[in-house]
């Protein structure tokens, strides 16, 4: 089935979300071969954010360039959405004046309600219950950074720290590709029931698990990759500095220590920005296990793939099952040559 919209990792198969990855792959192949295949000539991004950004923001106006395409940045309270105008008439007056569009929303349920009007795709760069587009990037850095002979369903990641959106993300990614999760975290910080049944229900069909648990020696037991981020709280109830040292310090910092306790070859990584000597020191973020700014760069490969991904799709009269995915490896053939010419 056909999904316009890229809001949740949820809403597609594994397949697919590795069809995805394989178009990022090969398209940074070609960038890095200093090939700009012009797939999005003429095309026009919108980029709402509600909220500061570096990377999502850097990562989806440089791919759009990339690919021949604008992107159009609106800062923090510089367009309507849901205020004067209803979200409604926004997502329509949007999908005539552009071609793709990403937004960085302080509420989840506002995007669902902006890509049910849009006709043009919209694109989750990051909203209060999850950051897909974080997911992608962190699954193409994880697939380029396997253990020796391991494949990605057969690697265990724990998650150290506090549930926010990004915890409860990888979990979502993690248990899609069938790889074991567990969250390290404290009780009252941890992955809420709900959300892990989803989880849950991906395992079902992957053969993963995920859980959540305060025993450090379980959780980081044969850990390949190990995944922190700020000790911030939530939207609606961020945790001041002291609160957060009194749950979290020194138990659930990212130290040499702790990553001694993983699979010997265990990887670091870190959504970004840090807060460094919090939730990871420095010793470990600049170590020789970080790959967090492979992580990073990863962000303008995997978001370069999904714009070509959810802006073919869109171009495609999708009346036949399976179209899109023959339309996808067409494309992946041509810039596969392209790439290694
Ligand atoms: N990781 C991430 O989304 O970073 P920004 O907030 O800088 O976009």
């Amino acid at each position: 089935m056909t999904v316009k919209d890229f809001l949740d990792t949820n809403d597609f198969t594994k397949d697919q979300l590795l069809d995805m990855i394989e178009l990022s792959r090969v398209l940074k192949r070609c960038v890095k071969a200093g090939y700009y295949p012009e797939l999005l000539k003429h095309k026009t991004l919108g980029m709402i954010f509600q909220q500061v950004s570096t990377r999502t923001r850097l990562s989806f106006e440089g791919a759009m360039a990339d690919l021949g395409g604008t992107g159009q940045f609106y800062a923090p309270g510089t367009i309507q959405l849901g205020g004067h105008e209803t979200i409604e008439d926004s997502a329509r007056v949007m999908s005539r004046l552009l071609d793709v569009l990403e937004a960085r929303v302080d509420r989840h349920e506002d995007l669902v309600e902006l890509a049910k009007y849009a006709t043009i795709p919209v694109i989750n760069g990051m909203s209060d219950y999850n950051h897909p587009t974080q997911e992608m990037g962190d699954l193409l850095t994880m697939i380029e950074h396997l253990p020796e002979g391991k494949r990605i369903e057969n690697c265990k990641m724990v998650f150290v720290g506090d549930a926010t959106q990004v915890c409860v993300s990888e979990m979502f990614i993690t248990s899609k590709m069938g790889m074991t999760f567990v969250q390290y975290g404290p009780e009252g910080h941890q992955i809420r029931e709900d959300l892990l049944e989803i989880g849950r229900k991906n395992c079902e069909v992957s053969g993963g698990s995920v859980s959540v648990t305060d025993n450090r020696e379980e959780a980081m037991k044969d850990a390949d990759f190990v995944y922190t981020d700020v000790w911030y709280g939530l939207y609606d109830k961020e945790l001041s500095k002291d609160e957060r040292m009194a749950i979290f310090y020194p138990t659930y910092q990212v130290t040499e220590e702790l990553m001694a306790m993983a699979a010997p070859d265990a990887k670091f990584m870190h959504c970004l920005p840090a807060s460094r000597g919090e939730e990871v020191t420095d010793a470990v973020i600049d170590g020789s296990q970080s790959i967090c700014w492979d992580e990073a760069e990863n962000r303008k490969h995997s978001i370069r793939g999904l714009l070509a991904y959810f802006c073919k799709q869109a171009e495609t009269d999708q009346t036949e099952a399976g179209e899109a995915h023959d339309q996808l490896n067409y494309l992946l053939e041509g810039l596969g040559k392209q790439a290694i010419k």
